[in-house]
């Protein structure tokens, strides 16, 4: 039987007595297939890794390392989330590695959208690679690899979130999740005790905030877009807007306008704010969001973000524009 493959007969997790009898064959699994060996996991804190996560500590506890690379292009209060959660909560070994200066390094003065990306990406796993040399013992790699990966890649999660395998290692792989939908995942992941907001998270890019601070990334810049987005979602939250609107976020592009504060001229940057629907992420709509809701966040961003005097409401649909902005 190719085990990539879900089987016809495979009941949908839709009710949380469905996740937890799922929780209890993959815990047995998992430990038959791991023992009493040693297992690594990129842990990048969105939904997929955090289950994954979850599992190998319920079924391996001490036996799994998790390592959660702090690249710097993660949303406000993410890395601290992912330290509460796991280690403090969940008492998993968990690696934190502040990796902030060597990918913005890297990344200082590129502006090409898919050079940035790649930068990302291969900066993502050889810091990953160096914590896995690290390590003694490693028999198995976690992945967060779900059905739709497999269906659309052949099973390889190509986003930046998975690593590589360190040269000259082999590890065997985990899967516990490669066969669930995302929306199992989520069921899971509640039945696992992990928190609304990094289970019913909206979708983050793998290079996160990178691909919002248009062109050459610097650290001004990319701090405007994460406080920002941190208004943003608080105020959307508020709103009860958080489950209505698919993805929204706010994007810090690489010009200046005028503006004037305290009766003295400005020259900073705009921020806008990007809010849309989708069922598939192949094209999008404008969800149009009350003027009230809209005014406060206005009036938020421009007191509380420093070098930012004006924003804008991007309100093109996809197609002709594309949901992120690079
Ligand atoms: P676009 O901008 O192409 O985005 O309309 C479609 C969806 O894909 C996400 N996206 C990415 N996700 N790595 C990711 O993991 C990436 O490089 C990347 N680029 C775009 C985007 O957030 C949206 O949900």
């Amino acid at each position: 039987m190719d085990s990539n493959k879900r089987p016809d007969d495979m009941k949908r997790i839709t009710t949380m007595e469905l996740a937890n009898q799922f929780i209890d064959e993959q815990v047995k699994e998992l430990r038959a297939q791991i023992g009493d060996k040693k297992v690594l996991l990129a842990l990048s804190g969105g939904v997929d890794s955090s289950v994954v996560a979850a599992l190998l500590i319920k079924a391996v506890g001490k036996q799994l390392t998790c390592v959660h690379v702090n690249h710097g292009l993660l949303r406000k209060g993410e890395p601290e989330q992912v330290i509460k959660v796991f280690r403090e909560e969940m008492g998993a070994n968990l690696i934190y590695v502040d990796a902030v200066d060597r990918f913005l390094d890297k990344l200082a003065g590129v502006d090409d959208p898919e050079k940035k990306r790649k930068i990302i990406g291969a900066e993502f796993i050889e810091v990953f690679n160096d914590e896995a040399k690290k390590l003694k013992d490693v028999d198995f790699l976690g992945q967060g690899t779900i059905y739709p990966d497999i269906l659309e890649s052949n099973g390889v999660k190509s986003h930046h979130n998975v690593g590589g395998l360190p040269e000259g290692v082999k590890f065997e792989l985990v899967e516990p999740i490669k066969l669930l939908f995302k929306d199992e995942v989520r069921i899971v992941g509640k039945a696992l005790g992990l928190p609304d907001n990094m289970v019913y998270r909206q979708p983050f890019p793998g290079p996160g905030l990178g691909v919002r601070c248009v062109g050459a990334i610097t650290r001004d810049r990319l701090e405007a877009v994460r406080e920002s987005d941190a208004i943003l979602r608080e105020e959307f939250d508020n709103a009860g807007l958080a489950d209505k609107v698919w993805q929204y976020f706010t994007v810090v592009p690489d010009f200046k306008s005028t503006g004037v504060k305290d009766g003295k001229r400005t020259y900073e940057w705009p921020v806008v704010i990007r809010a849309i629907n989708t069922v598939d992420a192949m094209s999008a709509t404008i969800e149009p969001i009350e003027y009230a809701v809209l005014n406060k966040i206005v009036a938020r961003i421009l007191s509380e973000v420093k070098n930012v005097n004006r924003v804008l409401y991007d309100l093109s649909p996809k197609p002709v524009a594309t949901i992120e902005w690079e």
